[in-house]
């Protein structure tokens, strides 16, 4: 096998194949001859050894609660939770560690600031707004808090190709009434990059006191994040989209903005002093962490961004890019081949029909083949309703896709093609 240079760092030469081999899942046997063909990474990331291993050796090692004991066990997992809220902040590049408060994911996250900060904050008439390419998740809270407090939500819209109408945000922000805005960075349905750095400062110019939350959930693992340069108020993102754990995610807030917002969960560790007759709450981060958190999935996180810091987001973003590149001029090849979404900046997914088969149907032919895509609305109706498909089938990469899977999809799309018209 040709061993291709893929990145040094620390004097260590890493190949796309040598990153893959990292990865259980993907070196399964092949099925009947056919080699598994991993296409969903935007649904989720497959996981690498040294992940799994940090993970285990906590419940075989160190297994014990977190800041509730002060044996020796206990208070070295309360050191390893941390070191993974220090690992985060220096990942997105927070001011303060204390601006990182671990969730389930990027679902919580926002229903956090929705049920917090929305409930706190908004009044009758005041305006959330949202774009046309949002996934659910950046929906259906913003719905729910906005009939609770009886505000507006407004959606910037999009254009045929999946790209953001962005010039009517001078009617879309207004000063006062427009409290929150939240944004996806990258659209999970279609893969549209949002030029999130500029829209933030259009925003911030028509109103600097709109709060900001970038939905990260897709573009975490892809693309560089700087909060304090973004001066974005939010990020959220989920552990599981960038080579972590399932069931752990982030939600990153100003410190300022935190220190604002009543808890929304009460229970264990988040308080300062409880009476029956009245509690007082501990600082953020805890004020917003009851109950026992996800200790095993925080310190896999950690590890999941150490292990990223080694390969680096660079390498990733590179090779994601070729790989998608590739993928576009192979599937264009293939009349029958019709791309929802042509973004300006597109991610590392490929949303697409199939002229006379239902996405379902071809991706259960693709299942036959060993190789596993996403086929469906992607919990994004509204993007499907705007660009006129019920579904997609969607082809996604990670830093381990390699091109012979690439060519594995298009030799079964043709086969699919060949078994429909029969
Ligand atoms: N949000 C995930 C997806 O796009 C589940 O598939």
């Amino acid at each position: 096998m040709i061993i291709q240079v893929f990145s040094i760092i620390n004097g260590m030469i890493y190949s796309i194949d040598s990153i893959r081999e990292q990865f259980p899942v993907l070196m399964q046997e092949p099925l009947n001859s056919k080699r598994f063909a991993f296409l969903d990474n935007t649904a989720t990331t497959q996981k690498p050894l040294e992940v799994i291993e940090t993970m285990n050796r906590f419940y075989k090692e160190h297994y014990s609660s977190v800041k509730r004991g002060v044996y020796r066990l206990s208070e070295k997992t309360t050191q390893a939770y941390e070191q993974a809220r220090r690992e985060v902040a220096h990942f997105i590049r927070a001011a303060d560690e204390n601006e990182i408060i671990f969730t389930r994911g990027t679902t919580e996250s926002i229903n956090l600031v929705a049920w917090s900060y929305g409930r706190r904050f908004l009044k009758e008439n005041d305006e959330i707004l949202i774009s046309a390419l949002e996934h659910h998740a950046n929906i259906v809270p913003w719905q729910l808090i906005a009939e609770e407090r009886q505000a507006k939500l407004r959606v910037i819209p999009m254009d045929d190709e999946g790209n953001l109408l962005l010039d009517t945000l001078v009617d879309l922000i207004k000063p006062g009434v427009t409290k929150i805005f939240s944004i996806t960075h990258m659209s999970n349905s279609i893969g549209t990059v949002n030029p999130i750095a500029e829209i933030i400062k259009r925003v911030r110019e028509l109103s600097p006191d709109t709060k900001i939350l970038i939905d990260a959930a897709q573009s975490i693992c892809h693309l560089e994040i700087d909060v304090q340069k973004l001066d974005c108020d939010f990020l959220a993102f989920s552990a599981h989209k960038m080579y972590g754990p399932t069931g752990v995610g982030v939600l990153y807030g100003k410190s300022a903005v935190l220190e604002s917002m009543p808890p929304w969960h009460g229970g264990g560790e988040m308080i300062s002093q409880v009476t029956f007759e009245k509690t007082t709450y501990a600082a953020p981060p805890a004020r917003f962490e009851a109950g026992t958190p996800p200790i095993a999935e925080v310190i896999g996180l950690g590890a999941t961004i150490q292990w990223l810091n080694k390969v680096g987001l660079d390498v990733i973003k590179k090779h994601e890019h070729e790989i998608t590149e590739y993928a576009l001029q192979s599937l264009q090849k293939i009349p029958e081949v019709r791309f929802v979404g042509t973004p300006q900046q597109r991610g590392p997914l490929i949303s697409f029909t199939l002229k006379g088969i239902h996405p379902h149907d071809a991706a259960m032919i693709l299942d036959e083949e060993n190789i596993a895509v996403r086929s469906g609305h992607h919990c994004a109706q509204p993007v499907m309703d705007r660009l006129g498909v019920p579904a997609t089938l969607r082809a996604s990469f990670g830093v381990y896709t390699q091109k012979w899977e690439v060519d594995r999809l298009v030799e079964s799309l043709l086969r699919a093609i060949r078994l429909f018209k029969n």
